[in-house]
């Protein structure tokens, strides 16, 4: 234990006259954190702790207010990533804060175990009012990776229960990130993530993304063609696996890892037919794309298409507490309704009440605020402005949706070269991730694919913060062809 704990101040307040916890200061320790201190205990998720060896430690954020974050120096920053695709409505909302205390102090926990809370039942109804018709069925977790194994769970529970035990497969595009429990990982398209926890869950496998600015040439300007191509993939794989052994296809609405890949047109329907001529689950892994990212409280509903599974999480309480559901149609909820099965599975936190609580208050502030429509009246301008910056040589691309885009960089706009490993490590890693936090920018230089730059600001931004991304890319991405 750390010498410290012993000078924490106390983390709950007095008991008033009712019994009720008065006001709640939070709990500090007693000498500041400073980046070094963060490393003293703390494990950083999905970080190289060696880029810490030698100096100051990570960016500690301290408060938010808006779109904008505050580190512990005083310094702040454009949030141009929302968190992690989370943030929909902005740091410092007090109506979400407010919700969350309130809850507490009514009911802080109960479990969805074979009882119900108020929150959970409220928030079940709420979600499917924004579903496609006939996904009613609501199933709490604490976020998207266990939405996910929920998920796949689900489908081969529901295919043995239908007399079809040898359907337990799933299929997934190449790239694609749909978390890290063993499950979800084995449907996550990425082998460097993969490679230290093999052997995963089998039974995964991988079909071609929608990245058509990677398609072969003579569907590059095609998009219409590109579909069908990218859809007969999924039927192809359905086909080499067997029929009889493939459960589920998870795909995202626009996929994130690799750098925002949209559906070209056509391509959602032409899969939806083909799950349902080989009796396969479609799962649309909303995670990043629900709560108004692309636009629509779900994806699925603005693109239209209708999968039989959603799963989701982040935006769902706009990152005031920690969520997931996967949303089913009844169909799939059937045999537990009537045939004394039961799905052995659940979370002690899932659907907790002050998340639930939370994600009321955001879908009300949602509405209130109408955020969706602004992030599609917006979108376009989103979009142009960033477009702007094809103009650089090293912007090969800039695609995506809604309030969500991919840049991807070039070596070789003609050609289309990628940069090498060690160029990415050195460029994107080594140079363009801390100048643009460097110049306010906080967004993301991924190598998951090709090296791209991640934008997905909270959905109340305009104009003033679309130039000025564009104008902090500009300015730090035009030092790169210096350093070739
Ligand atoms: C599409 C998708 N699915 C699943 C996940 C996993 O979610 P979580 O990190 O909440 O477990 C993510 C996380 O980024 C995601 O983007």
């Amino acid at each position: 234990m750390n010498a410290l704990s012993e000078e924490h101040s106390p983390s709950v307040g007095p008991v008033g006259p009712a019994g009720r916890v008065g006001p709640v200061p939070v709990s500090r320790r007693a000498r500041a954190v400073t980046p070094a201190s963060a490393l003293d205990h703390l494990w950083l998720h999905f970080t190289d702790h060696s880029a810490y060896a030698d100096g100051d430690g990570p960016p500690v954020i301290v408060s938010g207010e808006g779109a904008r974050i505050r580190d512990s120096k005083g310094r702040t920053y454009l949030d141009a990533l929302s968190g992690l695709f989370v943030v929909q409505a902005g740091y410092g909302r007090p109506e979400l804060a407010r919700a969350a205390a309130a809850q507490a102090e009514e009911l802080a926990y109960f479990p969805l175990w074979s009882h119900a809370h108020p929150r959970a039942v409220e928030l079940a109804e709420r979600l499917t009012d924004h579903t496609p018709a006939g996904l009613n069925r609501v199933f709490f977790t604490t976020g998207g990776g266990e939405a996910v194994e929920s998920a796949w769970k689900l489908a081969k529970q529901y295919w043995k229960l239908l007399g079809r035990p040898g359907k337990h497969k799933v299929l997934a595009r190449a790239i694609a990130y749909h978390g890290t429990t063993q499950g979800a990982l084995a449907i996550t398209g990425i082998p460097a993530l993969k490679q230290m926890f093999e052997p995963l869950v089998p039974g995964a496998f991988h079909v071609p993304n929608t990245n058509i600015y990677r398609a072969a040439e003579n569907l590059r300007d095609d998009p219409t063609a590109f579909g069908v191509w990218a859809a007969d993939r999924i039927e192809e794989a359905i086909q080499f696996e067997g029929p009889d052994s493939v459960a589920a296809v998870f795909l995202e609405p626009v996929q994130n890892a690799g750098g925002c890949f949209p559906a070209p047109p056509g391509y959602f329907e032409r899969v939806r037919a083909i799950c349902d001529k080989y009796d396969v689950l479609l799962v649309s892994d909303e995670v990043i794309c629900a709560f108004g990212r692309v636009g629509g409280i779900f994806a699925c509903t603005e693109m239209g298409y209708v999968p039989d599974i959603i799963t989701c999480a982040k935006g769902m309480t706009s990152g005031y507490s920690p969520i997931g559901a996967m949303i089913t149609t009844e169909k799939l909820f059937e045999p537990f309704r009537t045939g004394h099965e039961m799905f052995a599975h659940g979370y002690t936190f899932g659907g907790h009440p002050v998340s639930a609580a939370v994600a009321l208050a955001n879908l009300d502030l949602f509405e209130r605020e109408g955020l969706v429509d602004h992030v599609r009246k917006h979108a376009p301008d989103f979009r142009a402005t960033l477009e702007r910056l094809l103009d650089l040589p090293v912007v090969g691309d800039v695609r995506g949706e809604g309030f969500f885009y991919g840049i991807e960089l070039v070596k070789d706009k003609t050609t289309r070269e990628s940069f090498s490993d060690a160029e990415c490590e050195r460029i994107l890693k080594g140079f363009l991730s801390p100048a643009l936090f460097e110049a306010g920018l906080y967004c993301r230089a991924d190598d998951r694919g090709d090296p791209v730059i991640q934008l997905a600001p909270p959905l109340i931004v305009g104009q003033a913060e679309f130039d000025e991304m564009e104008s902090t890319l500009r300015s730090v991405l035009s030092q790169v062809p210096d350093m070739l």
